[in-house]
């Protein structure tokens, strides 16, 4: 999907690098979160994948699109049908003055479908929404409103489903209902799905976890047993599993404390020993 990705953001002679050789792949029909810190690149990535912005080099390829290699034209045809996404804010994902069936109802006049009406009561039944269908977003809680704008995501049957934090202004148990909403879309509509947030409890209720540091993958967790969506009940930790991941180029990022603990500054010694790779300290160093 994403390979060896980078964007550097240039603001007068400043660069901010967002993402620095980033590799990402996801299986369709998947559902992946993806947790970092503030600032490690999750919201770049993802406006990256919507086609909303291109990366400063690296490739990305979704479904059979090479998203660098589509005209304007079909960049903004990608974004209106194969692709939804999700905001955090409630207050951005949805048109003020339109009540929740027309903001439904918005993204399938783009596409010019002819019975949009229907499609959106269905959609807003999807969510649970379909009693609040004349309500405007000020008469709708946040986790309605999110509702609202996950079935404006889903309005042209998008194959892919990005949601940038899309309960980080809800409280627990609305924000588990919403991620529970997410796994029965995947289930009924083999939608694939990318979650960001920064809770990292996900990872008890998603098939997989990727971590993001500094505008790279660094880790992943997934779960032992067989593959699961999404489940609002957390399983216990035993049926997890961590993994520091390798990138296409070999690389691989080591925790900065568990490099403190040993001692490794610039340089450490790599061996092969009983079939395990090891890192130890450069003797000579210090
Ligand atoms: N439009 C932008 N212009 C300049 N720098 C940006 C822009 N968007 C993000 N950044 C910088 O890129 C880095 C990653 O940001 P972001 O992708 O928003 O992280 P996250 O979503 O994980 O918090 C940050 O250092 C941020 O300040
Ligand atoms: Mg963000």
């Amino acid at each position: 999907m994403c390979e060896d990705l980078f964007k550097i953001y240039k603001i007068a002679d400043l660069e901010v690098v967002a993402l620095r050789g980033l590799d990402l792949r996801v299986n369709r029909g998947e559902v992946v979160a993806i947790v970092g810190a503030s600032g490690s690149g999750k919201s770049t990535l993802l406006t990256i994948l919507a086609g909303y912005d291109n990366p400063s080099a690296g490739k990305i390829v979704v479904g059979d699109k090479d998203l660098l290699r589509m005209t304007v034209r079909q960049m903004e045809e990608y974004r209106r049908s194969e692709v939804g996404f999700i905001w955090q804010q409630t207050s951005r994902n949805l048109f003020p003055y339109l009540t929740a069936v027309e903001n439904v109802e918005l993204p399938m006049m783009l596409t010019n479908r002819s019975d949009r009406r229907k499609r959106a009561l269905e959609l807003l039944e999807l969510v649970g929404l379909v009693e609040r269908a004349n309500h405007t977003h000020e008469r709708l809680s946040g986790g309605e409103q999110q509702r609202v704008a996950i079935a404006v995501a889903l309005a042209n049957q998008p194959p892919l489903l990005l949601a940038d934090e899309p309960t980080g202004e809800l409280d627990d148990s609305t924000a588990s209902e919403i991620l529970d909403l997410f796994g029965s879309i995947n289930q009924e509509m083999g939608t694939t799905i990318l979650i960001v947030t920064h809770d990292r409890d996900i990872a008890f209720k998603v098939g997989r976890v990727v971590m993001i540091k500094d505008g790279k993958m660094a880790t992943e967790i997934r779960r032992k047993t067989s593959f699961q969506s999404i489940s609002s009940k957390a399983d216990t930790a035993a049926l997890l599993e961590e993994f520091a991941l390798v990138d296409t180029m070999g690389r691989i990022q080591v925790p900065r404390d568990l490099l403190d603990k040993l001692n490794i500054n610039e340089r450490a010694r790599l061996s092969i020993e009983n079939g395990s790779v090891v890192l130890k300290p450069d003797d000579k160093s210090s």
